[in-house]
C-alpha cells in the first residue's frame, strides 16, 4: 500500500516507517526541514518538504503522493519539558491536532485517501473518577485542572473531527507515555533528574499510568492499517497500568538512584500546579484489551518494568564505560 506518514522523523514516526517499509509498504515522509530528507531516504521513504500548520503546502504534498493511507504522527514538544506551563508547552503540538488535523483531512479527502490514522493520547484526559483503569468508552475529564484545558479540548477536537470522518475513514490511537530511543522519558537529562532526585513524589502517588514502548507503538498502527475499525478509538498501551508510588521508585532503584523524595500535596500544589499534583495522585490509565482483540497486536514491551530495566542498564553500562 502508499502510505503517507505525517511524522515520518519523529519518535514514533521513525520506527513505524521502518517497519512499515520491511512489510513491502511504499512510504512518504513529509518534513519541514530540508536537513531531514536524506535521513528519511535513508528509512527507504520517500521525502516530501511541507508543514502540516499551512493547508497548501501539507494539501500540495498529499495530491502528488496520492496515498490510500494517511498516519498523522505530528507533534511539536521540543527537547524541553516544561511540565508547569503545560498548555503553553503543548500549544504547538495543540496546533498540529487542530489545525494540523484538519487540513491533512481535507487534504486526505481531496486525494482520495481511504483511511486516516492519527495520534492521539491515553492518561490524564480520563475523567479522574471511578476505576484506576480505563476503556475506551469511558468518559474524559469533564472537569480538568485549568492548565489541562486547551490541550484536552485540542485532544477532543482530533478525536472528534477523525472518528466522525467518512471519507477517508478515521481511526484514533491513543498511546501511552512513550518511552524508547529519541523519547525525553529516560532520556540522559531526565535520568540525570532522577538520579539527583529531583522528581519528587507528590502526595500519595496514586496517579495511575500508562506508557507504551514507542516500537510498540509503531507495530499497533501497522495492525490498525489492516484491522482497525473505521471511526474507532484504541488506547495502545502496555499490559501494566502502574500507580506513580509503584513506578517512579521502581525506576530510582533501576538507575542505582536513592528513592525519590515525598513532598506532600499542598507543597506540590504551590510548587508545580493543581495538575502536576493532579499527575500524582488522580489521573488513571488506560486498558489495551480492545486494541488486543480488535487489533490482533501486543506489545512486545509488555510491561514497562522491562521496558524501563533495559533502557536503565544501557546508561548504566554507558556510566560505567565514561
Ligand atoms: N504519548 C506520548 O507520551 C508522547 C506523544 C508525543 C510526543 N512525546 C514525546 O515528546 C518528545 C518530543 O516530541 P516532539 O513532538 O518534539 O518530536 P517527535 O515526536 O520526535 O517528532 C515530531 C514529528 O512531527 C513533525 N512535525 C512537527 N511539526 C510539524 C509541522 N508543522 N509540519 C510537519 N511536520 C511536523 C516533525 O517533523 P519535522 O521536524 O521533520 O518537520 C516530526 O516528524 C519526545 O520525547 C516524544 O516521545 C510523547
Amino acid at each position: 500500500m502508499r502510505i503517507f506518514v505525517a511524522g515520518a522523523t519523529g519518535a514514533v514516526g521513525r520506527p513505524l516507517v521502518r517497519a512499515l517499509v520491511s512489510a513491502g509498504h511504499s512510504v512518504a515522509g513529509p518534513t519541514r526541514s530540508a536537513a531531514k530528507v536524506e535521513a528519511i531516504k535513508r528509512m527507504g521513504a520517500e521525502p516530501v518538504v511541507a508543514d502540516g500548520l499551512d493547508a497548501a503546502s501539507i494539501r500540495t504534498a498529499v495530491v502528488s503522493v496520492r496515498p490510500e493511507i494517511i498516519i498523522h504522527e505530528m507533534t511539536d514538544l521540543g527537547n524541553v519539558m516544561d511540565l508547569r506551563h503545560f498548555d503553553r508547552t503543548f500549544a504547538a503540538t495543540n496546533a498540529l491536532r487542530t489545525r494540523g488535523t484538519d487540513h491533512l483531512l481535507a487534504a486526505a479527502h481531496e486525494a482520495g485517501v481511504k483511511r486516516f490514522i492519527a495520534q492521539s493520547y491515553c492518561g490524564w484526559s480520563f475523567a479522574r473518577t471511578g476505576g484506576p483503569v480505563k476503556t475506551e468508552a469511558d468518559a474524559l475529564d469533564p472537569d480538568p485542572p485549568p492548565e489541562f484545558r486547551r490541550t484536552l479540548q485540542a485532544i477532543q477536537h482530533l478525536e472528534r473531527t477523525v472518528t466522525s470522518s467518512a471519507d477517508p475513514d478515521g481511526i484514533v490511537l491513543r498511546y501511552g507515555a512513550f518511552y524508547g530511543p529519541d523519547t525525553g522519558m529516560l532520556a540522559p537529562a531526565m535520568i540525570g533528574q532522577l538520579r539527583h532526585r529531583r522528581v519528587p513524589l507528590i502526595g500519595d502517588g496514586a496517579g495511575c499510568w500508562s506508557f507504551i514502548h514507542v516500537d510498540d507503538a509503531a507495530s499497533a498502527t501497522a495492525a490498525a492499517i489492516e484491522r482497525g475499525r473505521a471511526g474507532n478509538i484504541y488506547n495502545i498501551v502496555d499490559d501494566e497500568p502502574a500507580e506513580v508510588s509503584e513506578w517512579l521508585p521502581a525506576l530510582a532503584g533501576m538507575l542505582g538512584a536513592k528513592p525519590p523524595l515525598h513532598v506532600p500535596a499542598w507543597i506540590g500544589r504551590i510548587v508545580a500546579g493543581e495538575h502536576m499534583v493532579a499527575m500524582m495522585t488522580q489521573v488513571r490509565a488506560g486498558s489495551n484489551a480492545k486494541a488486543k482483540r480488535e487489533l490482533g497486536w501486543h506489545p512486545a514491551h509488555s510491561s514497562w518494568r522491562f521496558g524501563f530495566a533495559e533502557i536503565a542498564r544501557q546508561s548504566v553500562a554507558r556510566q560505567v564505560a565514561a
